[in-house]
């Protein structure tokens, strides 16, 4: 078993164990894939304050977000198709954060479907919810939210249309993937992954088949999801759904700070300042820099967290530093699951703890919620000056 010291390493065994395919759809940002390097780039233009000689004994990472309780402020991001990454993958990335005390997000376009999910864990997770034109479709994905109860709904509210990835085009990126001569000679090295999905039910979109009207095989998946999403998304439909779940609400996909006040008047307990990981649009600001923007906009009167670019606690340490009270992994974990499947991700989140707690201690503080901007060394015009 390889010595696992940072999340670039359970990147390194993920990518010689998950198919092709999946590997790309997970490595890739849209188009130039400049929005998807400077996510994480950025966080590296921020420098800590070291302080010396402070008690860094007994410390704590212990957090909340939305008000529940978490080990530490970082959620696993909502991540479609993560059953194809690993057999049952979402059920197992549930786990893994149940397990650790931090909350889970499964993704609208799941391979698990809620109830799955739900029967094979026993704390609230939260469910991603992507805006639909079929009143019917959504009213019934909150019920199903629910009544496995989730403790949240997320809405993404930056995917109307669609970021282009040149590699999913190119490879036919599909669940379950088509089988070319090119997929099948790749999938056939892949040993592991492949044992785990001959042994699972679990393969199509789990919360769609049989839910969706005129969905009750894969085969009319693709001319449903071409129909489905709502290009004409707006603010008022946006406040439909805040009436369809009465629940805690989380906005997710916010860069710009006027949308960040619009996300505020619907009435939403946080905001996720995200672009969706660099894969919607390239050459939007990294989420990082756009932080302090929406912190000055709408900080004081909404929680905002942060998704994109993190593969580390120092990332999270810069991000609630700046004033997130929560944070997102995404490909760090998926990383995690390619790689070693429940056990990859526990082993991703308690990298990210490490370096979180450690960190934190360097910085002269022991309780994550009293670390503020002093810790940081932030260059001049990082987020401003832009016209
Ligand atoms: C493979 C993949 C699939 C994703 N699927 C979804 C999704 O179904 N719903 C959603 O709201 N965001 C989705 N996202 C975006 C993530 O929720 C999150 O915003 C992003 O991964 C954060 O960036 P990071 O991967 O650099 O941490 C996806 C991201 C990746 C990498």
């Amino acid at each position: 078993m390889p010595v696992i010291t940072d999340i670039e390493d359970l990147h390194r065994i993920y990518r010689r164990r998950a198919p092709r395919m999946f590997y790309d759809y997970t490595e890739s940002g849209s188009w130039t894939e400049q929005t998807f390097r400077a996510n994480k780039s950025d966080f590296s233009e921020i420098l800590f304050r070291q302080r010396v000689a402070v008690d860094m004994s007994n410390r704590t990472t212990a957090s909340r977000m939305i008000g529940q309780d978490a080990a530490m402020p970082v959620a696993l991001a909502p991540v479609g198709l993560t059953g194809m990454q690993c057999a049952d993958g979402e059920i197992k990335a549930a786990r893994a954060a149940e397990k650790f005390g931090v909350p889970y997000t499964l993704s609208t376009m799941s391979i698990c479907s809620i109830e799955d999910v739900a029967e094979h864990t026993e704390k609230p997770f939260w469910l991603q919810v992507y805006t639909l034109k079929d009143d019917d479709f959504m009213q019934r994905l909150f019920d199903r939210a629910r009544d496995a109860k989730c403790s949240a709904a997320v809405i993404t509210v930056d995917l109307q249309v669609l970021g282009q990835r040149h590699k999913d085009i190119k490879n036919g990126l599909s669940a379950p993937p088509k089988l070319t001569a090119k997929s099948v000679a790749n999938m056939v090295t892949k040993v592991q992954w492949g044992l785990g999905m001959l042994g699972t039910k679990r393969r199509f979109f789990g919360n769609i088949v049989g839910h969706a009207k005129g969905v009750s095989d894969p085969s009319s998946l693709s001319s449903w999801t071409s129909e489905a999403f709502d290009e004409a998304l707006d603010w008022d439909r946006i406040r439909q759904f805040r009436k369809m779940w009465d629940g805690p609400l989380i906005i997710k996909g916010i860069i710009d700070p006027r949308d960040a006040k619009e996300a505020l008047n619907v009435g939403a307990d946080a905001i996720v300042v995200s672009n969706h990981g660099g894969r919607q649009l390239d050459g939007a600001l990294s989420s990082i820099r756009a932080l302090p923007l929406i912190m000055d906009a709408v900080g004081d009167r909404i929680e905002v967290h942060l998704d994109s670019g993190i593969r580390s606690g120092q990332d999270v340490l810069k991000a609630l530093a700046l004033g997130a009270t929560g944070t997102y992994i995404g490909r760090a974990y998926v990383y995690g699951l390619g790689a070693m499947g429940e056990a990859g991700v526990t082993r991703a989140l308690e990298i990210i703890h490490r370096e979180l707690d450690v960190s934190m201690a360097f910085c002269g503080h022991r309780d994550i919620r009293g670390v503020d901007r002093d810790i940081l060394m932030v260059p001049k015009g990082f987020s401003d000056g832009w016209e």
